[in-house]
């Protein structure tokens, strides 16, 4: 199990999930957490922004549509949850 913790409006929400490998949009989906996502996960849109508070390295190698859209390989503050993937402990704050 991965504690996956999501920062909304200043509020914390505690997660715990088995499903390694999913997005963070895909594990907040499955767990009731309100997460913005306004092309369906199809990595064009931003409304899934995140920044990474803790567990940078638990996180999946920012994608190629993320570059696109202006993510920095080397410095992954920002992601995008739809294409982040979760491999390990880690704590998120959405953008909206
Ligand atoms: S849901 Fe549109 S970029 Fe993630």
């Amino acid at each position: 199990m991965v504690k996956v913790t999501y920062i909304k409006n200043g509020q914390p929400i505690e997660i715990e999930t088995d499903s390694t490998g999913q997005s963070l949009l895909e594990v907040a989906q499955e767990n009731a957490v309100e997460m913005d996502s306004a092309c369906g996960g199809n990595g064009v849109c931003t409304t899934c922004l995140i920044k990474v508070i803790e567990g940078t390295d638990s996180l999946g190698a920012v994608t190629e549509k993320e570059e696109i859209m202006g993510m920095d390989p080397t410095n992954p503050e920002y992601r995008l949850g739809c294409q982040c993937s979760v491999n390990g402990d880690c704590c998120v704050e959405l953008a909206y």
